[in-house]
């Protein structure tokens, strides 16, 4: 079969893959390395915690980070506690009225710009091995061999050094934040041993793939406490955060540190055997955790085998077109990572409202849902007291989402994120899709007072123009592009279908509570101003000029690809116009800067181009030049999506989304 129609013949594909050929399958895919990558290393986790190791299968010569959903830190503000600044945002022009917004105000960059940076998310420390003599290289080890088998999670290293193989295995706990390490070798009897180093944030917004300082040793502390000949536990206090990191191990060894004017610690061994087992776990708790070996490895087993074998799968392997092979790896590769890093680095760490729907969304559309259900509707419950104070000092009814949120709802300051719109609806797309899958009263009772707060809001930031006898979204707000003057933006095509859409499924939801809906919701959902068009094409916004004369408009996200692409038909109101779909995915091809474009932008226009029945299109999108992946799967570069968002991943989960349809 050619890919072509397999990919449109991929949602009513029914016929089961066997778990037999989804093992041939996966690991076929197990990515393999001979020497380290400069930008990415090999990663074993959870979604909850992540290891990232070098071609030792540790942190020896790369220090790739350690990073936990607990582990987060804030810096101590300059001149006293945060809470005393009175942060005031900033007042703009709304309806006539003025509204307060969380954007930087110049009288207060120092707090904007504190809020922004914290809590931000730590590399929580750095493991490597010590071979008991100064200046070792990379290159001073010779048959250095790498397999990530992505069936069990387990990562196997080997090289030589001074003569003697050392063979590593790597393994992450899939229910703790818990590596567990098995070393062979001769050397462990001559000295080889471990080191652990532990890092200072950084005020970096991206800072990947190295994360902290190791040389602002003297901003924060470390103090070790030997618990038993078998384990230690390694306190590390920054600012207003401490956490531990218990190490233990099976075998004769000593914990001993720092060394000066570091907080390098060492732990050696004095081995009569040729094996040692390590596990290590950094824990906000000072209470040591009981994980072995050998459970750790039983777990990972199990739980990426369960991964792979529920939920939906894609066997391209019968396919002769020779776009197959290529769209397979992608495919295998960005689940595995999309499942290991769920916690993003991005933003300084924070939860990302907007992109929740990209990063979590493709584990419901992989029938994946006890990952999804890790964090929604839970995060959204969090957030809600917060949403609600949000909308109510700008005078709205409901809840209104933040952009980069830390774990209280506060929302990082910064025009973009308090203008954008389109993550409100965003809990109506998660609700309808997981209603869908599970169509009983426990699903429309999870998700009702987040789905309820979202449309108050929404119903209430429609403004009901007079003169043109419509509810007009905006301004001032930056629609999905962000390239517009949010003075002046006003009715964006793709925020209007959205509010449509969430308002449809707000409504519907009461109806299937067999609940009274709000007259408002309907009203508002009714007399949404209509998708602004121009000569037969959908545009970002009502009154934009130059569209397709001008090339300030043909570049950032292309949201009209999202009408199609990402909502389903309206189930209400006026259809939309296929052939001005049509013709505005042909403007889209013909037009759009994509080396301006962002990874989850590809996975967009190849839903709308396979919806639109040109699947030819969709894989050329989802294959783009400058949509590429390296070799354990992260992406490269070209467009916006670039490596430096690792470890979140997102433009593989999107990546991903893009070969099922949307709603
Ligand atoms: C929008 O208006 C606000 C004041 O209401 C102003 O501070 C801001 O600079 C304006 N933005 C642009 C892009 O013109
Ligand atoms: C400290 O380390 C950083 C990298 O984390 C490096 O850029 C910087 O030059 C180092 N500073 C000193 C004084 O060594
Ligand atoms: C921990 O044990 C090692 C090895 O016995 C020793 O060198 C070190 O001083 C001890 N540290 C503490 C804090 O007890
Ligand atoms: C480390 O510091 C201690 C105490 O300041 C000192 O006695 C010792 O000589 C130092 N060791 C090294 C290797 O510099
Ligand atoms: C609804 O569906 C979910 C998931 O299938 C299930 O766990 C739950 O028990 C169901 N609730 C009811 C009331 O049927
Ligand atoms: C009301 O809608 C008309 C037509 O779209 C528009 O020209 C006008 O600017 C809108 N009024 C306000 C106050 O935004
Ligand atoms: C638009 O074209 C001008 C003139 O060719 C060029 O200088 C500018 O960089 C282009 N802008 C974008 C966003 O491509």
């Amino acid at each position: 079969m050619r890919v072509l129609p397999l990919l449109l013949a991929l949602s009513s594909a029914t016929e089961a893959v066997s778990v037999g050929q989804r093992r041939k399958v996966v690991r076929s895919f197990n990515v393999r390395r001979t020497k380290n990558s400069d930008s990415t290393p090999l990663q074993v986790g959870n979604g909850n915690f992540a290891f990232g190791a070098d071609i030792t299968g540790l942190q020896t010569f790369k220090p790739y980070a350690i990073m936990s959903h607990m582990g987060l830190a804030e810096f101590q503000p300059a001149n006293g506690p945060w809470t005393d600044f009175h942060y005031t945002g900033l007042q703009m022009w709304t309806h006539g009225r003025l509204v307060t917004y969380e954007v930087p105000n110049s009288a207060q960059n120092d707090i904007s710009n504190w809020l922004r940076e914290n809590p931000h998310r730590l590399n929580l420390a750095n493991v490597g091995f010590d071979f008991g003599r100064q200046g070792v290289t990379e290159d001073d080890l010779q048959h250095k061999s790498q397999t990530l088998d992505l069936w069990t999670g387990r990562l196997s290293s080997s090289f030589v050094y001074d003569g003697s193989p050392v063979k590593v295995e790597t393994w992450a706990d899939p229910d703790s934040d818990t590596i567990a390490v098995s070393i062979n070798s001769k050397l462990l009897k001559r000295g080889l041993g471990l080191f652990f180093d532990f890092p200072y944030p950084d005020k970096e917004k991206f800072n990947a793939p190295f994360v902290g300082h190791f040389n602002l040793t003297s901003k924060h502390s470390t103090l070790l406490d030997n618990l038993s000949s078998n384990s230690a536990r390694i306190k590390h206090a920054l600012d207003a955060t401490t956490y531990y990191t218990h190490v233990s191990w099976r075998g004769q060894g000593k914990m001993s540190g720092p060394t000066n004017g570091t907080h390098r610690y060492t732990f050696t061994t004095s081995q009569t055997s040729t094996q040692l087992i390590v596990t290590l776990s950094p824990s906000p708790n000072a209470q040591e955790r009981t994980i072995t070996y050998s459970g750790v490895t039983t777990a990972s087993r199990t739980w990426w085998q369960t991964f792979w074998t529920t939920g939906a799968f894609i066997d391209l392997t019968s396919v002769t077109d020779p776009r197959a092979h290529l769209l397979q790896l992608r495919i295998i590769l960005s689940q595995y990572l999309t499942a290991i890093n769920s916690a993003s680095n991005g933003w300084h760490g924070k939860f990302h409202l907007e992109m929740t729907l990209w990063h979590t969304l493709p584990f419901a559309r992989w029938n994946r849902f006890p990952l999804l259900w890790r964090s929604q509707p839970a995060t959204y419950e969090q957030f809600l007291p917060s949403a609600v104070a949000r909308a109510r000092m700008q005078g709205y009814g409901g809840a209104r989402w933040g952009k980069m949120s830390d774990p209280s709802g506060r929302s990082a300051p910064g025009e973009i994120n308090a203008l954008l719109i389109w993550q409100q609806p965003h809990p109506m797309y998660f609700a309808e899709v997981e209603y869908r899958a599970h169509p009983n009263v426990s699903t429309l009772r999870r998700w009702d007072g987040v789905v309820s707060a979202a449309a108050e809001f929404m119903a209430s930031y429609a403004w009901w123009n007079q003169s043109s006898g419509v509810y007009d979204l905006g301004p001032p707000m930056y629609p999905v592009s962000e390239n517009t003057n949010p003075n002046c933006t006003r009715n964006p095509t793709f925020e209007l279908a959205y509010w449509r859409f969430g308002l449809e499924v707000a409504v519907r939801w009461k109806e299937r509570l067999g609940e009274a809906v709000p007259a408002e919701w309907v009203a508002v959902r009714d007399r949404l101003a209509p998708l602004p068009m121009v000569d037969g094409t959908y545009v970002v916004y009502e009154g934009i000029e130059g569209m397709w004369t001008s090339n300030a408009t043909t570049n950032g996200h292309p949201a009209m690809a999202g009408l199609y692409g990402l909502l389903p038909p309206p189930a209400s109101g006026k259809p939309l116009d296929t052939e001005a779909l049509k013709k505005t995915a042909a403007k889209i091809r013909e037009l759009w800067a994509l080396k301006y474009s962002y990874g989850w932008d590809f996975a967009m226009l190849a839903m709308n181009s396979l919806r639109l029945g040109d699947p030819e299109q969709a894989v050329e999108y989802l294959l783009h030049p400058i949509f590429q992946f390296d070799d354990a799967g992260y992406p490269v570069g070209g467009s916006r999506g670039k490596t430096g968002h690792w470890p979140t991943s997102w433009e593989k989960d999107v990546q991903v989304g893009g070969f099922l349809p949307a709603l």
